[in-house]
């Protein structure tokens, strides 16, 4: 048998899987990388944003180490590879500045918190006691391998979240953290979406 009439085949389960996990999508989820130094982990994130059904991924890139466009990125080889082709089903937007990623974030109504192992800013919660339902549009930042999350991003935000540290390294690498906190807050952004979207149906009042 030749490959072209497994094509249309492949194609229908492609499909048939996309619509499946349609409702499971957290609409008004971001997930920022700020200055990311590894490509690898540029990947692992993408990967987790994909999985995890965070709507979008932003980069924070001022050395241009990734293409403008979208279509150019997912036919970059170093990124397919490392998201294990997450970039091909993931939409993935670049900056060349955090104050350019902010005033768009800002510009679109989209609250801010960042991740950090240590306490930053005004406000700091413990990633399983904070509620990422009460924003709209939320986007979760995570910093550079070894600087951290920046002050202009921290002054722009509204909390802190960090994981419980409780061995002798000071930080979890960045792959590992964004599966952890985009696992939490995906978790209560799809139980709130379903608790609004059964409300909705027999046509009572939501609190959204
Ligand atoms: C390798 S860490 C950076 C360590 C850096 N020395 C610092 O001061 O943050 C990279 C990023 O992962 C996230 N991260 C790492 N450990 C974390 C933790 N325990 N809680 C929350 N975020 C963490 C933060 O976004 C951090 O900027």
């Amino acid at each position: 048998m030749t490959e072209e009439p497994d094509k249309p085949k492949h194609r229908n389960k492609v499909r048939e899987r996309a619509d499946a996990i349609k409702p499971y999508l957290c609409k008004n989820l971001i997930a920022v990388l700020e200055n990311p130094h590894d490509i690898k982990n540029i990947g692992t994130v993408i990967r987790n944003v994909n999985a995890l059904g965070v709507e979008k991924a932003y980069v924070v890139d001022p050395k241009g180490a990734l293409p403008d466009d979208w279509q150019d990125m997912r036919e970059r080889n170093s990124l397919s590879k490392t998201s294990v082709s997450a970039i091909k089903w993931s939409f993935v937007k670049r900056f060349d500045s955090t104050e350019a990623c902010l005033a768009h974030l800002e510009e679109n109504r989209f609250v801010s918190i960042v991740t950090s192992p240590h306490v930053k800013g005004m406000k700091n919660e413990v990633l399983d006691e904070a509620d990422y339902t009460i924003y709209t549009k939320l986007a979760v930042w995570f910093g550079n391998e070894a600087k951290g999350i920046s002050d202009e991003a921290v002054k722009r935000s509204e909390m802190c979240v960090s994981i419980p540290m409780f061995g002798m390294i000071e930080s979890l690498n960045l792959g590992t953290t964004s599966g952890i906190v985009l696992y939490e807050i995906t978790k209560q952004r799809r139980e709130y979406q379903k608790k609004y979207k059964w409300r909705n149906k027999r046509g009572e009042k939501s609190d959204a």
